[in-house]
């Protein structure tokens, strides 16, 4: 599996995407579309991101029981994205259900990627809202099991744990890893932090890259040193 850089495009329309995207030479990177850019705009943004080239990982965190979600990823197979993702938090019989309506008539389908327990949640909020007892990381890995138990590609999580995850899930199990700066950059909202070459040594195979490559004066550069320090 090659490791490679995914682009964020966290913009609220078509227009302020494709003037972004416009900034790239003949780089085609791999983008993320988020529940903005999608409900905004709807399966015609997958559409014409594909017809340029770019591979696209459908960042929609489907949640419900396990029916509507195989008939939601059913129709999301049609769209041809090679990414797309769940919330692990709806049980493994739905993770399962969502393979299914995933997997298209000929067998092939999109990789599918859990999110195990959101990064805005803190021990304090899993504990006394969510009435889950334990620790945060024990949670987050017992739903990462919970995945790869279901059959799921992996899991996003932060770089931080992607080798723990590969330890627990098997090295083929795949880390998505947002939370990734330059040395030199802002780390604006974001907490804890690596950079793509430190994100490359704990085994991450994916990095989501937004405001450091978006908010770059040359976007195209920015890639280009993700790419160089990552990918190598
Ligand atoms: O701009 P930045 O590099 O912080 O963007 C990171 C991207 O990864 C955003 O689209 C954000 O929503 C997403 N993400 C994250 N942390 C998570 C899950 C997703 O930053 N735990």
């Amino acid at each position: 599996m090659g490791k490679d850089v995914i682009v964020a495009c966290d913009f609220a329309d078509a227009a302020k995407t494709f003037e972004f995207l416009d900034k790239f030479g003949s780089a085609r990177p791999f983008v993320k579309i988020g529940m903005e850019l999608y409900y905004a705009e709807g399966p015609d943004i997958v559409r014409r991101l594909k017809e340029r080239g770019h591979k696209i990982f459908l960042d929609l965190k489907l949640h419900d029981i396990p029916n509507t979600v195989k008939k939601a990823m059913a129709v999301l197979s049609h769209l041809d994205v090679d990414m797309t993702n769940l919330h692990a938090g709806g049980g493994v019989e739905m993770m399962k259900y969502a393979l299914k309506g995933l997997t298209r008539p000929d067998g092939t389908r999109p990789m599918l990627i859990a999110v195990t327990m959101l990064t805005s949640i803190s021990q304090d909020v899993m504990t006394g809202e969510l009435g889950i007892s334990g620790a945060l990381p024990d949670t987050v890995m017992h739903y990462a099991k919970n995945a790869a138990a279901a059959g799921l590609d992996g899991v996003v999580c932060s770089p931080l744990e992607a080798k723990i995850v590969h330890e627990s899930c098997g090295a083929g199990f795949v880390t998505v890893t947002p939370g990734v700066r330059f040395a030199d950059g802002d780390i604006g909202d974001q907490k804890r932090v690596m950079t793509p070459a430190e994100a490359k040594r704990t085994g991450s195979d994916y990095i989501v890259v937004g405001r450091p490559i978006t908010a770059a004066p040359d976007p195209e550069a920015a890639y280009m040193r993700c790419v160089g320090e990552f990918v190598g």
